[in-house]
């Protein structure tokens, strides 16, 4: 109190003063200006650009430690050419310019960032614990993540989640227990495609559809038809659909904290509206489920509510987890079908093969069951062969934070800087895979027709689209059934045509998952015998 009124009176001495007097005012506002520009220059002039320059402008005098190499990007700013659109083609050509492919430093206003392309390096960034938190994200904890899995500070509540949803949630005993409603959504996908023979559509909206009433389902025990589509499932589409657009964006206020009060891109605001709707369409699903008597279909809000001890959740971080599964399991898995139906199309030799297989391990008198996927070698070798040229996550959608100081590939990396590994730039690179661009699953399958002995699950860093360490992607099991069984069942059922007027286009567009930036359009034709 005392130093507010000593604070107040020198300044209202100061401004009856003649230093604030008009001439005076503007060189003293001139020179911090100058100063201010000098220190942005002295920090930007550092490799890695004005983050790593405070950091190393702060410590040189203490260690001789060498510097990351890096771009510099603009002053004050930083990289923030290299974030925009299709950040992974843009970061892994500045890594290959610099020679930095190993590990690269950059700035995006004060947040220092380092990346790698390089999977030896991603395994020593992935696998260590010090690299276990995710940088802080203002959406993300307006959005509620924090108290989620994907955005938990690690520590005692994250590890609690994870561990809840290894033992409860993605175990085999659930998986397999969702398996008749993978079926019969997959049905109703078959029968919503066979009334177009001949015609040309989209597939995105339909397989949209399908992934978020499969997820309704294990996570709500909601059955819904994709026809005609229930209200319920067209609000909650909603809500996910804002949600990514919020989270997919690169939001300034996180690494230029002096600008964050003025939400330029009003994505607090936009986050502020959509979560109490979230809550409201949450929590009444969960007091529904209290409410009810009898016989319980074991999905993920019956779980949840019968956990007990110190597992137990308080109903707003249920919501929150719950909210979660919705949002990270529908897209990723609709993008990566598109994904694998547009090579599909674009391959016609190789769909042929998928036929082949499928002819010979079904019949073609007889409907697909999952069970028919492990006698089958060529068609997962096209879902790995989908991710390793399209994954969903070209930078693992969700970066890493360093919590101490640690070394990453002999270079001296501080606590509190964020990592990032450029999935897309190793599934392409020409020293990890022959002809890296040409589509072939081939790759995945050995010369007596056995499969590779090749894990995508993340112990091989060369191809590790779910991410790896402790915070790899719990749900990865449960995707990648989903997938590889809908897809079966779609190539099953028909063959799958280029479209005559809109032809297969690769190019991409990054938000939170990288999609297809032209939905794909198809043509089907039946090709079961009942
Ligand atoms: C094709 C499907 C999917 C892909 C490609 C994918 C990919 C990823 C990736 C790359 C990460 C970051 C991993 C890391 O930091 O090492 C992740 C995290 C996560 N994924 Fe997935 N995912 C898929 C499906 C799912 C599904 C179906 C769910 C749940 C229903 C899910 C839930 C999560 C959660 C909760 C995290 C955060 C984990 C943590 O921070 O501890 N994902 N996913």
């Amino acid at each position: 109190m005392e130093t507010q009124v000593d604070t107040l009176w020198v300044l209202a001495l100061a401004s009856k003063c003649k230093a604030f007097s008009s001439p005076n005012t503007l060189f003293l506002f001139a020179f911090i200006c100058m100063a201010w520009l000098a220190l942005a220059l002295f920090y930007w002039a550092y490799p890695g650009g004005p983050a790593w320059g405070k950091y190393w402008s702060k410590i040189s005098n203490k260690t001789k430690a060498k510097k990351i190499p890096g771009p510099r990007g603009f002053p004050v700013l930083g990289s923030v050419n290299l974030m925009a659109n299709l950040a992974h083609h843009k970061l892994a050509a500045a890594a290959e310019l610099l020679g930095a492919k190993r590990l690269m430093a950059y700035s995006l206003g004060e947040t220092r960032f380092i990346l790698t392309c390089n999977p030896d390096v991603a395994k020593e960034i992935l696998n260590s614990s010090v690299f276990a938190d995710r940088p802080v994200k203002e959406s993300a904890y307006s959005l509620m993540f924090n108290r989620a899995i994907g955005f938990a500070p690690y520590g005692v509540y994250w590890r609690t989640l994870r561990r809840i949803a290894a033992t409860h949630l993605f175990c085999p005993k659930q998986i397999n227990a969702s398996e008749s409603q993978r079926f019969e959504i997959a049905a109703q996908m078959v029968s919503k495609i066979a009334c177009r023979p001949g015609r040309e559509f989209s597939v995105r909206q339909i397989l949209k559809r399908a992934s978020l009433n499969n997820m309704m389902c294990s996570v709500f025990g909601r059955n819904y038809q994709l026809e005609p589509s229930s209200s319920e499932s067209n609000v909650l589409g909603q809500l996910v659909k804002e949600g990514y657009e919020l989270l997919g964006k690169l939001n300034m206020s996180d690494h230029l904290p002096w600008l964050a009060g003025l939400d330029l891109q009003k994505i607090r605001f936009r986050c502020s509206k959509l979560t109490p709707k979230v809550n409201q369409f949450v929590n009444r699903i969960i007091q529904e489920h209290r409410a009810q008597t009898g016989q319980r279909n074991h999905d993920f809000v019956d779980v949840l509510l019968s956990l007990q001890g110190p597992d137990k959740l308080s109903d707003q971080d249920m919501v929150a987890v719950l909210w979660e599964m919705i949002f990270r399991g529908t897209d990723t898995v609709a993008v990566l079908i598109e994904w694998i139906l547009a090579r599909m199309v674009l391959h016609p030799h190789i769909q042929l093969k998928v036929h082949e297989e499928l002819d010979r391990v079904v019949g073609r008198s007889q409907p697909l069951k999952e069970s028919d996927i492990q006698s089958m070698v060529y068609l997962p070798a096209v879902v790995k062969e989908v991710l390793r040229l399209h994954p969903p996550g070209p930078l693992l959608s969700w970066a890493r934070l360093s919590v101490t100081d640690t070394t990453v590939d002999g270079y001296d990396v501080p606590a509190g800087t964020t990592a990032m590994v450029n999935m897309w730039a190793i599934t392409r690179d020409p020293q990890l895979w022959t002809d890296p661009l040409e589509f072939m699953p081939e790759r995945f399958v050995c010369k007596d027709g056995t499969d590779v002995e090749f894990s995508v699950l993340g112990s091989d860093l060369r191809l590790a689209p779910f991410g790896s360490g402790r915070r790899t992607c719990p749900g990865k099991a449960l995707g990648l059934t989903t997938v590889t069984f809908w897809v079966a069942t779609l190539l099953h059922e028909f063959e799958w045509v280029q479209s005559d007027h809109n032809p297969v286009d690769l190019s991409e567009v990054l938000k939170l998952s990288c999609e297809m930036a032209n939905p794909l359009t198809v043509k089907v034709e039946p090709r079961r015998r009942s």
